[in-house]
């Protein structure tokens, strides 16, 4: 299959791009489309044919299920019921926007999207290409993140075109994705919300506005409730360290490794103070997490092309994403100081 790229506006989408890519998804394609947190490979939620053709793609388990993105009130009673009072208290604060709700489904969506589970996660994605894709295919869009199984999430279409070249006819390229990293998932469907997944939005935003939230559960009663958490995730090829401590103890680390070629992601702006390394990248100016959010999947690639042998990741602050992020650097990681 040859893959075909289209840049797209941002802010006003050319509506002949739109128009061929929901014909696309119409016809049980897929299409890799931008979101405001990483790019997404799209298929028509109803359509369980086409939703197998993301799975195919990826190399994505069959057990770890979609997120379906809507663009409105409509879409959401289609594929979701029982939706309880405060799911639209969050929905008014935060869509569009990053924040994933797992609700009961209903038929009209294929057991594929699901995993067979009783449950849905649904999200409005707050990004105009995104949102003007969903309303001219006029379904619900299916969408993980657009990366192989395994590998970092994409936040630019060079990235998904290094894992998805002939794998999805259509790339819908709208530059580099504001966010970076992916939506924050809550279960509605327990008697106390439950934190599945980290991410922009914050438990104590939550928390906020419908009061007590179980904090990130990786397992309840031993079951895994968040199938997706059980994965290696965004490994690198690279041996990656999180390194807490500041840059004494990241130096600890390097001299250690003398041997290999070590590659530094630092919120340090004076890179010269690991001029052992063989490569420092920093994150962004000094802590702020919203950048270092941004970039950190996109320097995850980096470091591989380079030829990395060890990544060093500076431990970001708690603030913000940075929370969100630390979760993310923890599960590419192999070891922690
Ligand atoms: O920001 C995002 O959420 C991006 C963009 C494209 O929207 N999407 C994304 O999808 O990150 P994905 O498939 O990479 O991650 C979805 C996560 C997985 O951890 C999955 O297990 C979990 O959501 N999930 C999906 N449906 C679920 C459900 N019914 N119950 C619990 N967890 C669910
Ligand atoms: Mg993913």
């Amino acid at each position: 299959m040859k893959t075909e790229i289209i840049k797209i506006h941002t802010k006003k989408p050319e509506k002949s791009t739109i128009r061929k890519a929901a014909s696309l998804i119409k016809r049980g394609k897929i299409v890799a489309f931008p979101t405001e947190t990483v790019y997404g490979l799209g298929a028509n939620a109803l359509d369980a044919r086409a939703v197998k053709r993301i799975f195919n793609a990826k190399g994505r388990p069959a057990d770890n299920p979609l997120i379906v993105h809507i663009s409105d009130g409509t879409m959401l009673h289609l594929i979701a019921k029982e939706i309880p009072s405060h799911a639209f208290l969050l929905m008014e604060k935060f869509w569009p926007g990053p924040l994933t709700i797992v609700l009961k489904k209903k038929n009209s969506i294929p057991s594929v999207v699901t995993a067979g589970g009783d449950t849905i996660a649904v999200r409005m994605p707050d990004h105009p290409v995104a949102y003007a894709l969903i309303k001219e295919a006029g379904v619900p869009i299916a969408a993980p993140s657009a990366n192989a199984s395994t590998r970092p999430s994409p936040t630019t279409a060079a990235h998904v075109i290094e894992d998805m070249n002939g794998k999805t006819p259509l790339i819908l390229d709208g530059g580099k994705t504001h966010i970076g990293i992916e939506s924050t998932v809550l279960d509605l469907t327990t008697r106390t919300p439950a934190l599945l997944r980290k991410g922009k939005i914050t438990l104590s935003e939550i928390e906020k506005i419908i009061g007590s939230v179980v904090p990130h559960t990786e397992k309840k009663n031993g079951r895994i409730k968040s199938p997706g958490q059980k994965y290696r995730h965004y490994a690198p090829k690279a041996k990656l360290i999180l390194v807490s401590g500041g840059v004494r103890a990241v130096r600890r680390v390097m001299r250690e490794y003398t041997a290999s070629r070590i590659f530094v992601i630092t919120f340090f702006e004076k890179k010269e103070r690991y001029s052992e390394a063989f490569r420092t990248f920093v994150f962004g100016r000094k802590n702020d997490t919203d950048i270092a959010g941004k970039n950190f999947f996109s320097l995850l690639r980096r470091c591989d092309r380079g030829g990395a042998d060890i990544i060093i990741v500076e431990e970001p602050p708690k603030n913000g994403v940075g929370d969100a992020l630390i979760d993310r650097i923890s599960r590419a990681a192999s070891r922690k100081i």
